[in-house]
């Protein structure tokens, strides 16, 4: 029987699983989406988080896995909310970080996406976009969509309709997938 899935992306995060999703497809990659709230431990690094949180996800779906870690970096507050982005976007939201950012509005966002299978340790592949934060919400998107420019555009995330061909997502998941598709080829040599 041909297999449905070559992977799943555990998330509790539908927007994030529609981003993964329409990104392996253009790379062949069939994923499948193990929703599930995965225990994120507070650490330095967002690294370390994604580390944790692959590890959680193998031992609950049995099956190869990837989950992502992201983080907005200021580099006017010092890389905050880097790490916390999720409780800092749960606590203060858009409107918190931009009464936050004065004048210097320079910023990136970093994706880690963490793959786990049943014989190794966790394989990371990292990558980031750099932009500016907006002066005010602009369009209608997810999480710090509707903040963030990215460098050589003059729209947000959430106005572009090319996101995901130009996101922090898709050059970390590029990374994966070529890594994905070599490991593929080789094992079936
Ligand atoms: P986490 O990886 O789910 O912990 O994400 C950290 C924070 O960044 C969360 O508040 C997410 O909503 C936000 N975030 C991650 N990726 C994106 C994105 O592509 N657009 C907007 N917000 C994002």
């Amino acid at each position: 029987m041909p297999q449905l899935y070559d992977i799943f992306f555990a998330s509790s995060n539908k927007y994030k699983y529609q981003e993964v999703k329409k990104i392996l497809d253009n790379f062949g990659i069939k994923v499948g989406f193990f929703k599930y709230d995965l225990t994120e431990i507070q650490a330095d690094t967002i690294k370390e988080i994604a580390v944790q949180k692959v590890i959680d996800a193998f031992n609950q779906c049995k099956k190869p896995v990837i989950v992502e870690d992201d983080g907005l970096f200021i580099t006017s507050l010092r890389g905050f909310p880097g790490p916390f982005s999720s409780y800092v976007y749960k606590k203060i939201g858009n409107k918190g970080i931009l009464k936050l950012v004065q004048t210097k509005r320079n910023a990136k966002f970093q994706s880690t996406i963490a793959f786990c299978d049943k014989k190794k340790k966790p394989i990371l592949f990292e990558a980031n976009v750099s932009g500016k934060i907006s002066k005010n919400l602009r369009g209608k998107g997810w999480g710090y969509d509707p903040i963030f420019v990215p460098s050589g555009k003059l729209k947000t995330f959430a106005e572009l309709s090319n996101k995901n061909e130009l996101s922090h997502r898709y050059r970390a998941l590029k990374k994966f997938a070529s890594w994905f598709l070599n490991k593929r080829v080789s094992t079936y040599r």
